[in-house]
């Protein structure tokens, strides 16, 4: 447990970082825990990650998150890396040990899970073929999940080949790989399709896939945020499929890091849904 005469300190690495929503996030945590501290955004260069995170000790922060483009980088900068965060490639959450090692680790699968788990309670990894569309560092995070989950075929579609059959090749059997061209057609028989590209965010053109040969009991997932509903999930929607936004996954990795800077585990409630909604 935290320890209740120190000003708690954590934040995000980012560069941009001013959209970030973690501070909105993690204040509110602050406060419904009634514990002093706070969680800052920190626009930090590429050229300045190593100093910034060497300097996490020094300044008395517990730790903080990491988001573009500091995932991959921060990977050779910590002294420790979980087994998750290897097998991922990226790092999203650092903690800063008493005698100032730095852990990494990796929220984002457990997020992209619970929020999956919370929205369709009946969903099984292995009820199914898992269309996985992108193959960046979300895709990673997503495949290691589902692995993880027991997903027994993973179609992976990229717009560049081969960096869907790099993770394929990494993954292991149950991730097969597929050119972007044939992305409609493996839609038949999915019992989950899931966006992890950039498309649909605000600012991008939509994702250009066709719907038509989903069956009609899938679940469609985007892990974008920005809008709460992408092109992708309204026409998912318009086809009678259950979709999940991607605003879950960035809140349920929260509860993950708090548990490893400060020992206890805040409630992602239907408040702070609706507070970060607001800010969309
Ligand atoms: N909800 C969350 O907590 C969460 C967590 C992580 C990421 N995200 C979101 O997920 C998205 C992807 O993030 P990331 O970190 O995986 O990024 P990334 O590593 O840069 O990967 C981007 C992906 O988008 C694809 N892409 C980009 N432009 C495309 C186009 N015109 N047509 C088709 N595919 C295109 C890329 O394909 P190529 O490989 O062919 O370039 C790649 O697969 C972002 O919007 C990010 O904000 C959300």
């Amino acid at each position: 447990m935290a320890n209740p005469d120190r000003f708690l300190l954590a934040g995000v690495m980012g560069w941009p970082v001013m959209h970030s929503r973690s501070p909105m996030i993690h204040n509110y945590w602050f406060k419904q825990q009634g514990m002093a501290g706070t969680y800052v955004p920190l626009a930090i260069r590429p050229e300045g990650l190593a100093a910034a995170l060497r300097a996490l000790h020094p300044l008395g922060f517990s730790g903080c998150n990491l988001t573009i483009p500091h995932k991959q980088e921060a990977l050779n900068i910590v002294d420790e890396v979980d087994a998750a965060a290897r097998r991922i490639g990226a790092i999203s959450c650092v903690t800063v040990r008493p005698d100032g090692a730095l852990i990494g680790s990796n929220n984002d699968a457990f997020g992209f899970i619970r929020n999956l788990q919370q929205a369709f309670p009946d969903w099984r990894a292995d009820a199914g073929p898992v269309l996985v569309i992108g193959a960046g560092g979300g895709a990673r995070a997503v495949c290691y999940g589902l692995m993880e989950q027991g997903a027994q075929e993973i179609r992976l579609v990229n717009r560049h080949f081969e960096r869907a059959r790099e993770i394929a090749d990494e993954f292991g059997a149950q991730i097969r790989a597929y050119p972007w061209q044939q992305r409609n057609e493996v839609m038949a028989g999915a019992a989950l399709v899931i966006n992890t590209t950039s498309q649909g965010m605000v600012g991008q053109p939509a994702l250009e896939v066709d719907l038509d040969l989903l069956p009609e009991h899938a679940l469609a997932a985007d892990i974008v945020y920005t809008p709460l509903e992408t092109p992708f999930l309204k026409a998912a929607r318009q086809r009678g499929k259950r979709t999940v936004n991607g605003l879950g996954m960035l809140l349920h990795q929260g509860p993950r890091a708090w548990q490893a800077w400060f020992g206890i585990e805040p409630a992602v409630t239907a408040e702070l849904r609706a507070l970060v909604e607001s800010s969309l």
